[in-house]
């Protein structure tokens, strides 16, 4: 018996990084893996590369959310088990920060949360047999940083909106927990690079650098660090964890 024999998750942005770890580490405890990303042509390379299916969604937009939960039920079956892993990164120094900015961030990593949850908890809160939602938020969702207000900011939502989800639906069975990564090496942290790159006037890779030497373990994290504890969610033995927000960070924060 594998750890996920005969569920069914729904992955959001897992075409890449964090979330196709996910998706990886779950068909190989046995689950079928729903894909679900804003880039349909990624989720489909990614989701026939690992044995996966592949759908679009547009977290930020609630029509898209609504046929996506409906296109991936109609071809899988129930949802067991949802994590909400897109997101995007912004960061600016305050003075500069954009309204539009702003609103994106908060349509795709807040209320793109908000909503996926509550069109997944539907469905499972009317079958009546409970379910896992993991919400993923971030070290920057414990405090503040000085470029990164906005994305920081949506990330404290997200602890926040897993507490109230987490409180409201276990009456239904349902688990609502979260997990806090550090600082995660791959596509979106290249990104992250460059921006400190521009704003700190540091060489390509310096960032990198500096923020791995100073994490406790020694290193940056890998997608492969996050699998464990996103496994161990879903399962059972996880059934009396209620509304928390676990940090895997090699130390970096401690709460
Ligand atoms: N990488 C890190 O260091 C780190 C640290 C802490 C938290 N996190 C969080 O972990 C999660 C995954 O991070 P990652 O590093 O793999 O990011 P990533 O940028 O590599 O991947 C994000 C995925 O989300 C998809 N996406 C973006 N907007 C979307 C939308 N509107 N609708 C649907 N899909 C959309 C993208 O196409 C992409 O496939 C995010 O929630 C991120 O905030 C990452």
């Amino acid at each position: 018996m594998k750890r996920l024999d005969g569920k069914t998750a729904l992955i959001t942005g897992a075409a890449r990084g964090i979330g196709r770890a996910y998706a990886e580490a779950y068909i190989a405890e046995g689950a079928r893996v729903a894909i679900a990303d804003i880039n349909l042509e990624a989720a489909q390379n990614t989701a026939a590369a690992i044995g996966a299916d592949a759908f679009h969604v547009d977290v930020s937009d609630q029509t898209s959310i609504e046929a996506c939960v409906a296109e991936a039920e109609s071809k899988l079956g129930q949802i067991d088990i949802l994590i909400n892993n897109a997101a995007i990164f912004s960061a600016a120094p305050l003075a500069e920060i954009e309204r539009a900015d702003y609103n994106r961030v908060f349509a795709i990593n807040v209320a793109g949360t908000l909503f996926m949850m509550q069109a997944v908890a539907k469905s499972m809160i009317k079958r009546g047999q409970g379910g896992k939602i993991i919400n993923m938020a971030s070290q920057a969702g414990r405090r503040g940083e000085a470029l990164v207000g906005v994305y920081c900011a949506s990330k404290a939502a997200v602890i926040s909106l897993t507490q109230s989800a987490g409180l409201n639906l276990i009456e239904h069975g349902i688990n609502v927990n979260a997990i806090a990564p550090g600082v995660v090496d791959g596509e979106h942290w290249d990104g992250v690079d460059a921006f400190f790159a521009k704003y700190e006037n540091l060489k390509p890779g310096e960032k990198k650098q500096q923020v791995g030497a100073a994490v406790p373990f020694g290193r940056m994290g890998t997608a492969e660090d996050l699998t464990g504890m996103a496994i161990f969610l879903a399962t059972p033995e996880a059934d009396y964890i209620v509304a928390q927000c676990f940090n895997v960070d090699g130390g970096n924060w401690m709460s």
